[in-house]
């Protein structure tokens, strides 16, 4: 069931809105942001309730704290309000508490086209166990109620469903951003354009298993890339060096092989490396890798063959790098995948993480049709597990005739 949206709500003027965002942005080591995709790909939303003259508060996680305030100092939001108030160009008020006097008092002093920015929702005990609790005192400072946090809607955690649970009475609505997330993910599962391709790659398979079992119900053909091509190379008895293999997976990626017979395209050469060091000494194969090679990128004739097809498809969606891409020299074959993409006249759709990441440092995401924030969120939906924090929102109304 399709679900309302913000531009469903005509009149935010003066309202206290409460946006359940994604801002768990990838931090450095010295805990500065080094990529800001979702937290700009959560600015038209709240633009949209500034400039209607209400009050934005904006809640998020940050990372993965673990209850100690020293260690997870770095997780604290006070770079993200920083970085949002630069791109909405006007003041922040973040608050050092997630709820509390602090936030009340916040809250009810707040301007018409104001926006607060509460703590790191993790710090509190009650956010992952969803405690009923604490998403009452997030759910009373609310008049409305916002999920544009696309890459959380995997996730049960209390501000993504028990507080718009308890908020019944009041708007509940998707964001912008997750409302472009879910139409472009309904198209590419019911209604593809043909020939549909998908690209897989990265590290596993076994991360992946339920997403690759739903796509090839829906793709043409299905390109393999990244590590995971060794473990289907060693399920088909072929040698593979010393390449990253999940020797446990080899059942589930012979199960792959024959339900996708006829769509599965594995690589037909190989970027190999002496050791896992962009320094190291490499060679391209073709066939099986030799004893004491590691398999880091798709090679020049897979690169070609793979190019050639996304050239000819109407659609294409894209999770996973090709290689071991973070390093330059072996990442010929992920930048490859983003070039014919982003080349191609086709409706393309990168699935969030590192993919997105890559297509963003090449700077070819604005070539692409769509560029997912979700990670685990894009696999799972895709997989087509339901999203309790979506259905809880109001439905949409049925169109009249
Ligand atoms: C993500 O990055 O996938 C989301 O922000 C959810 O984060 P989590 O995996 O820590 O729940």
């Amino acid at each position: 069931m399709a679900k309302k949206t913000l531009r469903d709500l005509n009149d935010l003027s003066g309202k206290r809105v409460l946006i359940r965002v994604d801002f768990n942005v990838p931090l450095n080591d010295d805990g500065s942001i080094s990529n800001d995709r979702r937290i700009r790909a959560a600015l038209p939303t709240i633009r949209h309730v500034l400039d209607a003259g209400a009050v934005a508060i904006c809640m998020s996680h940050l990372g993965r704290p673990k209850g100690d305030p020293k260690q997870d100092a770095i997780y604290r939001m006070d770079r993200v309000g920083q970085r949002l108030s630069e791109l909405l160009g006007k003041p922040v008020k973040k608050l050092d508490q997630v709820v509390g006097p602090e936030v009340t008092a916040a809250v009810q002093t707040a301007s018409p086209g104001s926006v607060i920015l509460l703590e790191n929702l993790r710090f509190h005990p009650g956010e992952q166990k969803g405690d009923e609790a604490f998403a009452a005192e997030l759910a009373k400072i609310g008049d409305v109620y916002v999920n544009d946090a696309f890459g959380t809607c995997h996730r049960t955690d209390a501000s993504m469903y028990a507080v718009p649970k308890l908020m019944t009475g009041k708007p509940r609505v998707v964001g912008f951003l997750v409302a472009k997330e879910l139409e472009i993910l309904e198209r590419l599962l019911t209604a593809p354009a043909r020939p549909f391709v998908g690209v897989l790659g990265g590290a596993k398979v076994s991360d992946k298993i339920g997403f690759i079992k739903r796509l090839l119900e829906r793709v043409d053909r299905v390109l393999i890339g990244g590590a995971m091509t060794y473990t289907f190379m060693q399920a088909l008895g072929q040698s593979i060096g010393n390449s990253r293999v999940e020797a446990d997976k080899l059942d589930v990626a012979r199960e792959l092989l024959s339900l996708g017979q006829g769509k599965i395209t594995l690589p037909v050469d190989h970027l190999i490396a002496d050791r896992l060091d962009a320094s190291a000494a490499t060679k391209i194969v073709e066939g099986p890798i030799p004893d004491g090679w590691i398999a880091v990128d798709i090679g020049p004739k897979t690169i070609a063959q793979y190019a050639d097809i996304i050239g000819q498809a109407k659609m294409v969606v894209w999770n996973g790098p090709m290689g071991k891409f973070e390093d330059e020299p072996f990442s010929r074959g992920t930048r490859a995948i983003a070039e014919a993409m982003a080349g191609s006249s086709a409706i393309t759709v990168v699935g969030g993480g590192e993919t997105a990441e890559a297509v963003e440092a090449f700077g070819l995401d604005n070539k692409m049709t769509h560029v997912s924030t979700g990670g685990g969120a894009f696999l799972e939906y895709v997989e087509g597990t339901p999203f309790k924090a979506l259905s809880v929102l109001d439905d949409a109304d049925e169109r009249k005739p």
